[in-house]
């Protein structure tokens, strides 16, 4: 099938994480068509291993392949980190990890004590480490697991003490460190931002969904494949499973109107 700039952008992530990304890049975008895939299934990614995370990845670009899509926004770190090098060059659309590209802008900053908080599989790959150091070898990265933080999410629970309780412990443990910009390398937890900024001023923390939207627009524009069209596009979102959950946990970053649960999915 042939990609035309009128085909859709493809989204994935493991569950409403992604939206954030979503959400930044339909602000920029309005007019592309676009179709996103959360894996609330599989979910949480970050305790997968490497062949799992091939394995989920490899179905969803299958699936969103038969969309005909022209690119594919792997809004998710852990997918990033693990997969992205994987099956980068398999398919035929433009792929954009957010990992990669975000690190090569943060490694331009002047601030050189840089945390990073993400999930466990994205910490044992040490992705953002390399990323950063490979661009700038005068940074320093300090990088913290935290498990917990997405099924909160998920639930819908930011604003629970227990929430409140598990943030604490992270941001004890990131500021030993005396961070200067603390990355969210997750993109599940721009959604805890209210908690963690209980704790840092706001503007210490990096969401690199806010980043990799203009570096995707970019891209598209230069690449030519922009959607020309003057009116805005449409959007598709499915779920692996419990898609009423879905909408309402992603309601804080975006309304989604229907999505329906596709139910072949490993
Ligand atoms: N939101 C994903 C990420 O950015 C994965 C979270 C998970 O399912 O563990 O890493």
């Amino acid at each position: 099938m042939t990609r035309l700039n009128n085909s859709p952008i493809g989204f994935f992530d493991s569950g409403v994480g992604g939206v954030t990304v979503f959400a930044q890049v339909k602000k920029l975008l309005p007019n592309e068509n676009y179709i996103y895939f959360g894996d609330t299934k599989n979910m949480p990614y970050g305790e997968k291993t490497p062949e799992q995370l091939v394995e989920f990845a490899v179905n969803i670009f299958d699936f969103l392949k038969s969309k005909n899509v022209k690119a594919v926004v792997m809004a998710c770190n852990t997918t990033s980190a693990v997969v992205y090098d994987k099956i980068k060059d398999k398919y035929p659309f433009e792929i954009y990890p957010i990992i990669q590209p975000v690190a090569k802008k943060i490694s331009k900053l002047p601030e050189k004590r840089i945390g990073i908080f993400a999930t466990q599989a994205t910490v044992n790959s040490h992705c953002y480490k390399h990323e950063l150091q490979n661009n700038n070898p005068d940074i320093e990265v300090f990088e913290v697991p935290c498990p917990s933080w997405v099924k909160i999410v998920e639930n819908g629970e930011e604003n629970t003490t227990s929430a409140r309780t598990a943030v604490k412990e992270k941001m004890d443990e990131m500021l030993k460190f005396k961070p200067e910009k603390i990355v969210l390398g997750c993109t599940h937890y721009p959604y805890l931002l209210g908690v963690l900024s209980e704790f840092a001023p706001q503007d210490m923390f990096i969401n690199p969904s806010v980043e990799i939207a203009g570096i995707i627009k970019d891209d598209l524009w230069t690449k030519n494949l922009l959607n020309n069209q003057d009116r805005e596009g449409t959007e598709e979102f499915y779920v692996s499973a419990n898609p009423e959950k879905f909408q309402k946990s992603a309601s804080i970053f975006y309304e989604i109107k229907s999505t329906p649960a596709l139910k072949n999915f490993i």
